[in-house]
């Protein structure tokens, strides 16, 4: 019923000619795949090009990993929502941990950029995670609940709807520490729970959940056949081509 979501988040990585020789190793791979949907998340110098490059490809579309809350002004640095959307850019991802512990984001500043992107029609992807402390404290939940109901406020149901939300533990992230398929279960259904009451059951059951964390080619399917996961926020393994639409290719055999 939730199509699974997949994007590759290249952070700090990949030059404008080294995303289009990806590209061109990628498309042969994925050229058939319609029951996953694909996101390309570049840095912010290879969305253009990417944008021209994919547009008449309907399967793979393409991301942002940051914006800023307002639509224009004097934010030295900074890019706007519909700078984006011009570059048909579909998804943004917000709230990722590296951003919050490296660049000070918080809740609050998470819940303004969701805003401002459902405004210009670019769909959030809300990152949320514990860190280690937090697990081994017993804090799992109390964290993403929090992190939820601040990241979210003022979102309507129907306005859920079209946020993805990427579980991404902290201490799986680039550390080959990967969640276990129960664990990250377990999470998912919590911020399942959690949406239904923020928005409602309905809603929540549409609402796709991403997992992010040291997600490889041998973990992928493991992880995906969990019932509450619907996708994967990818880092590490998606700066290569093959191990990307490996993992892809793992989670699209799992929807037949
Ligand atoms: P990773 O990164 O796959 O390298 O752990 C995931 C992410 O940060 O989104």
């Amino acid at each position: 019923m939730r199509k699974p979501i997949i994007a590759a988040n290249w952070k700090m990585h990949m030059t404008l000619s080294e995303s289009a020789s990806y590209l061109d190793s990628f498309l042969v791979e994925v050229a058939d795949e319609n029951r996953v949907e694909i996101v390309l998340i570049p840095p912010f110098t290879a969305l253009s090009k990417l944008g021209d490059l994919l547009s008449d490809i309907q399967n793979i579309k393409l991301g942002a990993q940051n914006m800023h809350p307002k639509t224009s002004g004097a934010f030295t640095g900074e890019i706007s929502p519909f700078m984006l959307r011009e570059l048909y850019v579909r998804y943004v991802v917000l709230g990722h941990s590296e951003r919050r512990t490296l660049f000070g984001e918080s809740d609050e500043t998470v819940n303004q950029k969701a805003h401002a992107a459902m405004e210009a029609t670019l769909r959030p992807i809300v990152c949320i995670g514990e860190t280690l402390e937090q697990r081994d404290a017993g804090a799992v939940e109390e964290v993403l609940e929090t992190q939820l109901r601040g990241s979210l406020a003022g979102f309507d149901s129907d306005a859920l709807e079209n946020l993805v939300i990427a579980y991404e533990p902290v201490w799986a992230i680039g550390t080959g520490r990967t969640a276990t398929p129960d664990q990250a279960q377990e999470a998912h259904a919590f911020i399942r729970k959690t949406l239904a009451v923020l928005g409602s059951e309905a809603s929540a059951e549409r609402i796709r959940i991403q997992y992010g964390g040291s997600v490889k080619p041998d973990n992928a399917e493991s992880l995906m056949s969990q019932p509450d996961i619907d996708g994967a926020l990818v880092g590490g393994a998606s700066l290569d081509p093959h191990a990307f639409s490996d993992i892809i290719k793992a989670t699209s055999k799992l929807t037949q």
